[in-house]
């Protein structure tokens, strides 16, 4: 075990990405996200979710899975946005457990006459596309084809875009505008306040078993203008901080910590 994880008495590091599902930090405003897109999936409606980086899209993607019935819904998972259209959906194709055929056209009805399938049994599939801001233009024009083939009286499926605030402005190009138009719920994740952040950094260190304040309250004003709002950095630096103020022997992680790291990094 680390040695500042003994000092501070954490049973594990309290800010690493390796969270399950089920224990994720859910905030009433992150409670109010993943309800929405759980009421979108039921209405089989498509959706577009934007934040800046960090501020945690890919985490209530991952709460969204915890939260939907296995039964009923098939999940696919996709965070590589810049393959062209076959490789695309040939990877739609394999995450689904389906044979993909080498052709472009292939793939596309095999892709779709699986979708059709599972609409007969009920089963409505959720194409998760993270990094979403990334696609390729021409992708943006065919899924709209996609969301369109032969249903458009009946939504088979629906895709959920997740990606970067430029996310939306290329969805608001009249060139996506059809796309767009059919992403009925536009959801953003603002950026956190200063007690977002501490509610967060408590919320993590009480997982690791530590119930009582390491970080003083100007520690945590100072760690949130770092961070910007993203959560990540706030993971960075908190674990950086602790490391800090156990090899200085200090119990807590006060602002003067977190000022010397920070000005070492700008001196860098
Ligand atoms: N709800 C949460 N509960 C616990 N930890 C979280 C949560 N949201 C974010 N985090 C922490 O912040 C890190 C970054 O979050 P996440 O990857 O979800 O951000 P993102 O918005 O998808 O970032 P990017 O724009 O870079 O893709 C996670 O690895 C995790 O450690
Ligand atoms: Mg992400």
């Amino acid at each position: 075990m680390s040695v500042y994880l003994k000092h501070f008495g954490l049973n594990e590091p309290p800010f690493s990405k390796e969270i399950e599902d089920t224990d994720l930090w859910l905030p009433p405003s992150k409670k109010a996200l993943v309800d929405e897109l759980v009421e979108a999936v039921e209405e089989h409606a498509s959706v577009c979710l934007t934040g800046d980086p960090g501020v945690g899209k890919t985490s209530v993607l991952r709460a969204l899975r915890s939260r939907l019935p296995q039964a009923g819904f098939r999940l696919t998972y996709s965070h590589n946005a810049t393959l062209g259209r076959r490789d695309f959906y040939r990877q739609i194709c394999l995450a689904l457990g389906l044979t993909a055929p080498a052709n472009a056209g292939c793939v596309f009805r095999a892709l779709t006459s699986y979708v059709e399938d599972l609409g007969r049994e009920h089963i409505h599939p959720v194409f998760l596309l993270d990094e979403a801001h990334l696609l390729q233009q021409v992708m943006l024009e065919h899924l709209h084809v996609l969301l369109n083939y032969e249903w458009d009286r009946k939504a088979l499926l629906s895709v959920i875009l997740v990606g970067l605030p430029e996310l939306q402005d290329r969805l608001e190009l009249r060139r996506n505008r059809s796309l767009y138009s059919r992403l009925y719920y536009r959801l953003n994740i603002d950026p956190h306040t200063p007690q977002d952040t501490a509610d967060y950094l408590q919320y993590r260190l009480r997982r690791a078993g530590v119930q009582t304040e390491i970080f003083t309250s100007d520690a945590v004003a100072m760690l949130h203008e770092a961070a910007l709002g993203s959560l990540r950095d706030v993971d960075r630096v908190a674990t950086a901080a602790l490391k800090v103020a156990s090899r200085r022997r200090r119990k807590l992680v006060e602002r003067d910590t977190i000022e010397s790291m920070l000005s070492a990094v700008h001196e860098d």
